[in-house]
């Protein structure tokens, strides 16, 4: 057994000097300032809270019912008719272009008998000019009301008063977000600073390269935690301390969002300098067009230079980086869009993660992976992804996400030993810990949590 001071020595956070960062005064748009952190305490996250029935059926009571969720993509439904097939939990969501160029949403179940009106799940696309029920033919507009029910004459009480059942949904960024709230508050106003933050990119000219679900044996929040923080790095994905800065992480908490900002082309601190450029280094110059082989400043550098690059380049290659900051152009801004999305932003690409819950088992979920890709002005406009659907493990989903798959139900198996309280969550962790208090304060609002409870 060594001395206290021996542990310290040993488990002692390597030290850096910090990357070069943008100044607010250099971002067009896009604010950078680091927030105030929120005043969160220190204590345990109990790990009933992944695990327990009861815990689930609050939050789908009073968090995934009153919460506003991505449903679908504008550009997959242009046309009137067009739809698509959202799910969350143990509903299914319709989500229709209608005659006069609007969106609506309905509640993907028939007034007659409960049938699904579309029975194909989520990532499903179509089009309609009504939908018929397969199971005794009623059919209904595009805009929900009833268009036929066979023999209405047997039915004495005539047609039932409401047609499908709506649910409230609007526009952001591209997308058609829906809640399932019967009195939501405003979609920007739930948003609160995202659109500041990300409109500046070209979400409408990215087009779709994966549009992927994979069941995970895990609880939803076991991997929402999993990508909302830099501490794993150095465990789970040893191979990007050669690729990203893994301790100088801009975190901001917002009042329910949460971002980091983290450097991506320079080495960790953890790592030693390596004789020539890392492999995942070289990726990023030659993505940006440069030729690693004519590099020869120090390895340090390279991050600032591929802005620099890109800044001069862009615009001849058909990108448009004029509303972004130079980190920006390198850097990992990911965002967690409360409670389920996040969101690797690039200037040439982003990444959403989307955790759903299983309908009814807190030990499952469905991980969506929706990538996009900078289509350049003047390219042909590519095909979109088809929707692929498997579960844990069947097939990789790239080195990186295979190794966090991978762990998690391990985390899983865990959160129901008799031996494990709770998470203890360090200051790199601080999105974990404010992503429990949003989640807190919808299940037991003002009051907060009482004691005992989960
Ligand atoms: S359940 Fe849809 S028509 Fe009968
Ligand atoms: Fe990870």
């Amino acid at each position: 057994m060594g001395s206290e001071e021996d542990f310290n020595k040993r488990s002692q956070t390597p030290a850096y000097t910090p990357v070069r960062r943008v100044q607010p005064h250099e971002s067009p748009e896009t604010p950078t300032e680091k927030h105030p952190d929120p005043e969160l305490g220190t204590g345990m996250i109990d790990a009933r809270r992944y695990t327990s029935a009861q815990f689930m059926q609050w939050e789908w009571e009073r968090l995934w019912t009153k919460v506003w969720l991505l449903g679908a993509r504008l550009l997959d439904i242009p046309e009137p008719g067009d739809y698509v097939v959202t799910e969350i939990g143990r509903e299914s969501i319709l989500i229709v272009r209608q005659a006069d160029a609007t969106v609506r949403a309905f509640y993907n179940v028939c007034q007659h008998r409960g049938n699904r009106l579309r029975d194909c799940g989520l990532g499903t696309t179509g089009e309609a000019r009504s939908f018929t029920c397969a199971y005794h033919h009623w059919e209904y507009e595009l805009d929900g009301s009833y268009r036929r029910i066979p023999d209405i004459d047997t039915f004495p009480q005539g047609r039932p008063k409401r047609g499908l059942r709506e649910v409230a949904c609007d526009t952001w960024g591209g997308f058609v977000w829906y809640t399932l709230n019967e009195k939501p508050e405003p979609l920007r106003e739930f948003l609160g600073p995202i659109p500041k933050h990300l409109d500046p990119y070209n979400f409408d000219r990215m087009v779709q390269t994966r549009d992927i679900t994979v069941e995970w044996n895990c609880n939803w929040k076991t991997s929402v935690d999993a990508f909302n923080e830099s501490y794993h790095v150095q465990g789970i994905h040893p191979q990007l301390l050669w690729y990203l800065h893994d301790l100088d992480i801009q975190i901001d908490c917002y009042e329910r969002h949460s971002r980091y900002l983290i450097p991506f082309g320079t080495l960790s601190p953890r790592v030693r300098r390596p004789p020539s450029i890392p492999e995942p280094i070289k990726s990023i110059m030659k993505g940006a067009g440069m030729d690693p082989a004519d590099y020869d400043g120090p390895i340090g550098n390279i991050r600032t230079d591929v802005q620099k690059h890109k800044r001069v380049q862009g615009k001849a290659q058909g990108r448009d980086y004029s509303r972004l900051n130079d980190d920006q152009l390198t850097d990992d801004y990911h965002y967690l869009i409360f409670p389920n999305l996040s969101l690797n932003v690039h200037a040439d690409d982003f990444w959403i993660f989307r955790q759903r819950p299983h309908p009814s088992d807190p030990d499952r979920m469905f991980y969506d992976i929706l990538t996009y890709e900078l289509v350049p002005e003047g390219a042909e406009w590519p095909e979109r992804a088809k929707h692929r659907k498997w579960s844990h493990g069947d097939k990789s989903i790239g080195t990186v996400l295979d190794q966090d798959a991978a762990n998690l139900p391990g985390v899983q198996a865990g959160m129901h030993s008799a031996g494990f309280p709770g998470l203890w969550i360090g200051r790199q962790e601080l999105r974990i810990r404010h992503f429990h208090k949003v989640i807190d304060d919808y299940i037991y609002g003002a009051a907060g949590r009482p004691p005992g409870a989960p």
